[in-house]
């Protein structure tokens, strides 16, 4: 049965990545007996330019009814003005609010060939394979009372709520327990229980989920501030991180750079079962770099075989892909974001190119 596959570009630099990860698709199609339809619409500023809203129920619907959604980036400085609930960003919280996409899997992940590319020494990141569970329905992000009040003596204050409630622990908890399971087995935990009392819950239901269910996972609680540091000095001794939304997106983009660039990251955003999940780089929508063919597009492309891997059940493509992408990198094939002496400099074009020469390569090999 043909699966449907939502595709939401969005902006900067999202439509030149995404074109990449078709291609991928579209190659698969034709040549691995994937089965997966296109449908292409609006995100961000281009729908908000487009409809006058930065995700319209049109969008929703089409997403809805598709197996899964790969999305670019949302954002830029020509929106900067726009009110804040129709902006580019407002857009992806609306679609994630709505789908109910409750678990960010963000890995990440040192390829051998980028060891170089870190900030950090070597010796650091060799080998790291990490797993960000954030939370990214709750929080913060989306708490009430939220807004700007005019305190009519000159003075405004600017108010968020933290929030959140046991369910919504507990249903991050067991994404990340289980995951941890089918990894080395380990959750660290993270949240501010020394000041905050939502954190405090955090950790108390954690720990009652984990006695009551995965006594055979070894949990540990961190300080969210101290797990920020712990990344630089030793990131290897994490497996599984779950967090909130908030800290979820700073220990999230922190990891990132251990990898080299933040163009190498990709996201998975999963609900309940059987919904749809949302696929993207972690990284941004760069404005600075869109239309010069700098832009690396292998987090979108990795994006794509976590779609594949969470769902549409083909986690067997999602093998060829990831070592198709190594493959390249071994190659010294690199965008500049990961350039190093030695290797190649290619556009983002040329990077997609290099993908499916390797897919083609592999699939030769197999015949
Ligand atoms: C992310 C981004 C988003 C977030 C923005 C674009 C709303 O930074 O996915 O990490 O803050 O969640
Ligand atoms: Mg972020």
């Amino acid at each position: 049965m043909t699966q449907k596959l939502a595709v939401l570009p969005g902006d900067g630099i999202g439509p030149e990545i995404v074109a990449e990860a078709v291609k991928v698709v579209e190659w698969l199609n034709e040549n691995a007996g994937l089965d997966v339809s296109l449908e292409h619409d609006l995100i961000g500023g281009q729908a908000y330019d487009e409809y006058g809203v930065p995700f319209a129920d049109e969008t929703l619907g089409k997403c809805k009814t598709a197996d899964a959604i790969l999305m670019g980036s949302v954002g830029g400085p020509q929106w900067d003005s726009v009110d804040y609930d129709k902006r580019p960003e407002a857009g992806l919280l609306r679609a994630r609010k709505e789908l109910e996409l409750f678990a960010n899997l963000r890995p990440a992940l040192v390829f051998d060939a980028l060891v170089d590319a870190s900030s950090l020494k070597p010796e650091i990141v060799k080998g790291l394979d990490i797993l960000i569970v954030r939370e990214l329905t709750g929080g913060v992000y989306f708490g009430e009372p939220r807004g700007i009040e005019d305190l009519g003596n000159g003075q405004r204050r600017g108010v968020n709520t933290q929030v959140y409630d046991t369910y919504e622990i507990e249903r991050i908890g067991h994404v990340a327990f289980e995951l941890a399971r089918k990894r080395s087995n380990r959750v660290t935990s993270c949240e501010k229980h020394n000041v905050m009392e939502s954190g405090k819950l955090w950790k108390e239901d954690m720990s009652a989920l984990h006695a009551a269910e995965y006594s055979d996972v070894k949990l540990e609680h961190m300080l969210a501030d101290n797990c920020a540091m712990q990344l630089c000095r030793n990131p290897r001794q994490f497996d599984v991180i779950v967090t909130d939304n908030l800290f979820g997106d700073l220990l999230s983009d922190e990891a990132s750079m251990l990898t080299g660039s933040l163009g190498m990251l990709p996201s998975a955003s999963l609900g309940i079962l059987g919904a749809p999940g949302l696929y993207e780089p972690v990284h941004g929508s760069a404005p600075d770099i869109a239309g010069t063919g700098k832009a690396n597009p292998l987090a979108t492309i990795l994006s794509l075989s976590m779609a594949l891997r969470y769902s549409l059940d083909r986690g067997d493509m999602a093998e060829i892909i990831e070592t198709s992408v190594q493959n390249v990198l071994n190659d010294g094939i690199r965008t500049a974001d990961i350039m190093a002496e030695g290797s190649k400099e290619v556009s983002t074009e040329e990077m997609g190119a290099a993908v499916i020469a390797e897919l083609s390569k592999a699939k030769a090999l197999a015949a």
